[in-house]
């Protein structure tokens, strides 16, 4: 295994939602053996850092991220003893395992959240933010304040049988936890260090920006939807309390150990901001996901846009890029990403199905190359896209979306522009099972999968067909990750300045990187279309390219359909 010190910068990084990547013993579920059955898959496409999404006891709210039981591996996925084998098989393999942390929230069938709500004087209670409702004038029990959650509803549910309200930004099923509270602190670095020994390379860290709340806990001042509920996240992100957390969380569990702990911080930071989380001298966690770069397109909130409305704002997404390379690189390790299990599939998004293998390459090749560490979530490397879906109840499987649902339908919206919008923004598109190969349910199962498969498996958007076509979304991502890890090209993008070239051009991403003389450029077209971009240096290798011939005329590229190139200028 790579044990450089800070080995995560040479690592490329790969997502795994473990229920729909491979099921190995035909229940329709994912789980830690078929993740251990594709090991070499993954080898061989070139990753070596998995980031898997919670694997613990839960009751399945929210997927796996409302935990019931830290210290158990959830049976639908498989025993702490497979989840020791795969430690040890990915070791094997020089692949490291990143776990997925829940600390904002437990499960409301966790034994802490249980004896809170049982008894009052339990130190349990004090885990937990309990607050007493307030009354109207008719007195009507309302909720301590105006605050909504993340999922569409008031952030605060009523205890049954008692004028009491417990906090969840998140569904009614999780509850929040007290980081002020320092024994709750403690629990947790027992479990950190417990995953710590067993082998575990580190932690992404879930919800990381929301620890920390406004606790006197009064009403946002913001303007309410129309149920008069405020999603204000300032009242619940990135506030000062949680770096305190977090130095103690170091300096008494990560500083220890050889570990990466990289954060969801999300709450709307600044880059600036963002290096109270990961500067490398004064931080306490190695890296932070934002969320600038995600959802440029604006598909996000957009229920009153038409699909024809949404489209690629290619100049804000390279300032957004732009923004926290300038602000962070010198200063802080950065990972990249492009999508994850929380969005749509990045193909459907800022690629074209139309212009599949185009595109999904195209977007490969302009995260691969820039600065940072990628993380690619699981099925980009095929081109998988999202669904056709046809009814609101198909969404039901995020809980996120079910209470959304009631929300819209309670605004009137009729059943078809929520299926249009969540077809465009709902998080199941990245949550049908892998398409493994040409065969019943995508070779994910050998029987019907927990959610739908997409039927596109059958026109070769599978790992196994396209293995077998050299000019394959995945044959391309292998050489591109092999590319990527070459120590030649990896020291000129570690070590170089890099920059965008022309960031006003409205239709192609091209950046430069910079060191020593050498130079690496990398040109991409984000649109259906032919557009043109104006190239003054001399190539003199072409790297990686989607098509099979370059149209280069007198310093004036025409690029095609999301037409892309790596060079050596
Ligand atoms: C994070 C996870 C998401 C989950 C939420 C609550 O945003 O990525 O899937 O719903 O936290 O744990
Ligand atoms: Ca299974």
């Amino acid at each position: 295994m790579n044990n450089n010190k800070n080995w995560w910068r040479d690592s490329i990084g790969y997502i795994i939602y473990p229920e729909s990547f491979k099921d190995s013993n035909g229940d329709g579920i994912g789980d830690i053996q078929g993740i251990i059955s594709k090991l070499d898959y993954l080898h061989d496409l070139g990753v070596n850092l998995l980031w898997i999404c919670p694997l613990f006891d839960s009751p399945m709210d929210d997927n796996g991220y409302d935990v019931s039981d830290y210290y158990r591996i959830n049976p639908r996925f498989g025993t702490n003893e497979d989840f020791k084998t795969l430690l040890e098989e990915a070791h094997r393999r020089d692949i490291r395992i990143l776990i997925d942390f829940v600390l904002n929230h437990t499960s409301d069938e966790h034994p802490w959240f249980q004896m809170a709500l049982r008894n009052e004087n339990s130190k349990e209670r004090g885990y937990y933010f309990f607050r007493k409702g307030k009354r109207d004038e008719n007195g009507e029990l309302l909720p301590p304040n105006n605050w909504k959650g993340f999922f569409a509803t008031s952030a605060w549910k009523q205890v049954e049988g008692s004028d009491d309200f417990y906090l969840h930004i998140f569904s009614e099923k999780m509850p929040d936890v007290n980081w002020g509270n320092p024994e709750l602190r403690e629990r947790y670095y027992e479990i950190a260090r417990f995953y710590l020994d067993m082998g575990v390379d580190g932690f992404r860290l879930d919800a990381l920006a929301h620890l920390a709340k406004d606790l006197s806990f009064s009403d946002s001042d913001k303007e309410a939807d129309a149920s008069g509920l405020v999603l204000d996240t300032d009242k619940f992100s990135n506030r000062p309390e949680l770096f305190a957390y977090l130095a103690e969380f170091k300096e008494k569990v990560f500083s220890h150990y050889d570990c990466l702990t990289v954060g969801e911080v999300g709450g709307e930071i600044s880059p600036q901001n963002s290096l109270l989380f990961s500067d490398r001298e004064k931080g306490s966690i190695n890296m932070v996901f934002n969320f600038d770069t995600v959802w440029d397109n604006g598909a996000y909130g957009s229920i009153d846009k038409t699909d024809e409305e949404i489209r690629t704002n290619l100049i804000e997404l390279k300032q957004n890029f732009k923004k926290w390379y300038d602000v962070c690189h010198e200063h802080a390790d950065m990972p990249l990403y492009w999508c994850n299990h929380d969005h749509p599939r990045v193909l459907s998004q800022y690629g074209d199905v139309r212009f599949r293998n185009e595109s999904a390459k195209m977007l490969l090749t302009t995260l691969l190359f820039m600065y940072g560490t990628p993380f690619i979530y699981n099925g980009d490397e095929i081109g998988m896209s999202n669904v056709r879906w046809e009814k609101p109840e198909d969404f039901y499987g995020d809980v996120g979306n079910k209470n959304s649902v009631k929300y819209w339908r309670r605004q009137g919206y009729s059943e078809e522009e929520i299926v249009r919008f969540l077809n465009r923004s709902s998080r199941i598109n990245a949550r049908t099972p892998f398409q493994w190969e040409n065969a019943p349910y995508a070779g994910f199962s050998n029987v019907e999968p927990f959610e739908r498969v997409n039927d596109n498996y059958k026109e070769g958007v599978n790992a196994l067909d396209e293995m077998n076509d050299p000019w394959s979304i995945i044959n391309f991502s292998q050489y591109a990750i092999y590319k990527r890890r070459l120590p030649e090209i990896k020291e000129i993008i570690d070590k170089g300045s890099w920059d965008i070239l022309d960031i006003r051009h409205p239709d192609v991403f091209a950046y430069m990187h910079e060191y020593n003389g050498q130079r690496l450029i990398v040109v991409s077209n984000f649109r259906p279309y032919n557009v043109f971009f104006s190239f003054y240096y001399r190539i003199h290798d072409v790297i990686l390219h989607n098509y099979d011939n370059v149209l280069l005329d007198d310093h004036v590229f025409t690029l095609r359909p999301f037409e892309c190139f790596l060079l050596k200028v």
